[in-house]
């Protein structure tokens, strides 16, 4: 039940105006821009949340530049995840002051997302921040670490362990993939760092890369089977990377394909499948809400990462658009979280 000194706390919310980087359509492109916002404006939904921090995505950026067409509706308030504080709620489930996460289901698409001071979404899209965690560090997880997690539990489903072989992880020094590094390292995994930025060569091995290697060129078509060398992929790239990827794996090896910042298309033979019995797995983040409480409970526990603070830099809400642009050149290493107020 509400007392007094709660229903004036709502009254000053519902008032007050907060910031928020939204995104509209100019000439068939998104736009974004921080804008003021008050709550009446966001999305209907039954939770109210005190945005603490909101881990910026690829998604986020190809949004934010306009390169590619993500928003499903307009304006829409961009940010495909947030971390925070509940505020209000309609749900026995989810309380005031519980910490909670929130991605995937359409936030920063078709509904008001994750870069602004409040978010509201309905109730089972909230997911509490399992023990083990604080809510810095499941802002640097975020949707790239749980897409990690994911690739990870896949493949181990398929058999992977690892006394099978190699695995090599390409886009290395991205979100997803410094995760996938840092994660599998602690599982005792050798892994191969595929990056176009030797120059990072020291971040992959401090995170547990045992080798660095660069990329071929899309214009490299190679045979349809090359020398088998590993025994997974974790493939952040997609197109000719993932092509070549497949190319390389080892009989009854799996490849977690989840990825598309080198290309969309998938120009190859059967032959890794029909000849090896290679496994391509493809991975959704956006998880059904039984699996991904299961995955945030791995990603608390046997998949912590352990460099986060090498991973992850804090961010104003001013600095998205330069991150933005910055992320769709291939030109950041890690994770950038967005910091509201302490
Ligand atoms: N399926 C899902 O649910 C899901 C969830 C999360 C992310 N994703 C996708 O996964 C990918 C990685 O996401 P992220 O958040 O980790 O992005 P990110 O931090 O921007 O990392 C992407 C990395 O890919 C490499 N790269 C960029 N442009 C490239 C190009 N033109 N050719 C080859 N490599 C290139 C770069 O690594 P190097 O410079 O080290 O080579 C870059 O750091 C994105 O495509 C994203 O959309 C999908």
């Amino acid at each position: 039940m509400m007392g007094a000194s709660d229903h004036n706390e709502q009254e000053d919310r519902t008032m007050t105006t907060f910031s928020a980087y939204r995104l509209e359509e100019r000439e068939g492109k998104s736009v974004g821009a921080i804008t003021r916002m008050r709550l009446a404006d966001l999305d209907e939904g039954g939770v109210v949340i005190r945005s603490v921090y909101a881990g910026v995505n690829y998604k986020d950026a190809l949004a934010g530049t306009g390169a590619a067409p993500i928003i499903r509706r307009f304006p829409c308030v961009g940010g495909i995840e947030a971390v925070g504080v509940v505020v209000e709620s309609d749900s026995d489930g989810v309380r005031e002051g519980d910490e909670v996460i929130v991605h995937g289901r359409g936030i920063g698409v078709s509904h008001d997302g994750g870069f602004s001071e409040y978010v509201r979404v309905p109730a089972d899209w909230v997911t509490h921040l399992p023990r083990g965690l604080d809510m810095h560090e499941a802002a640097a997880i975020g949707v790239a670490g749980h897409t990690a997690a994911v690739a990870v539990d896949l493949m181990e489903l398929n058999g992977l362990k690892p006394s099978r072989g190699p695995v090599v992880v390409t886009g290395a020094t991205g979100g997803v993939a410094s995760l996938a590094i840092d994660m599998m390292s602690g599982l005792g995994y050798e892994l191969v760092a595929v990056s176009r930025k030797l120059d990072q060569r020291d971040y992959l091995t401090a995170l547990g890369a045992t080798d660095v290697i660069q990329p071929p060129s899309p214009e490299e078509s190679g045979r349809p089977l090359e020398s088998a060398e590993w025994a997974g992929a974790v493939d952040a790239a997609g197109g000719h990377l993932l092509s070549w990827v497949l190319r390389k794996t080892r009989p009854g090896g799996t490849v977690a394909c989840f990825g598309n910042a080198a290309g969309i298309k998938l120009d190859m033979t059967v032959l890794p499948f029909i000849l090896r019995g290679v496994r391509l797995l493809g991975v959704n983040a956006d998880t059904e809400p039984a699996y991904r409480l299961h995955i945030w409970n791995r990603l608390a526990t046997d998949l912590k990462p352990t460099r986060l603070e090498a991973i992850t830099r804090d961010i104003t809400l001013d600095e998205l658009p330069a991150t933005f642009e910055r992320m769709v050149e291939g030109r950041t290493t890690g994770r950038h979280v967005v910091r509201f107020a302490d």
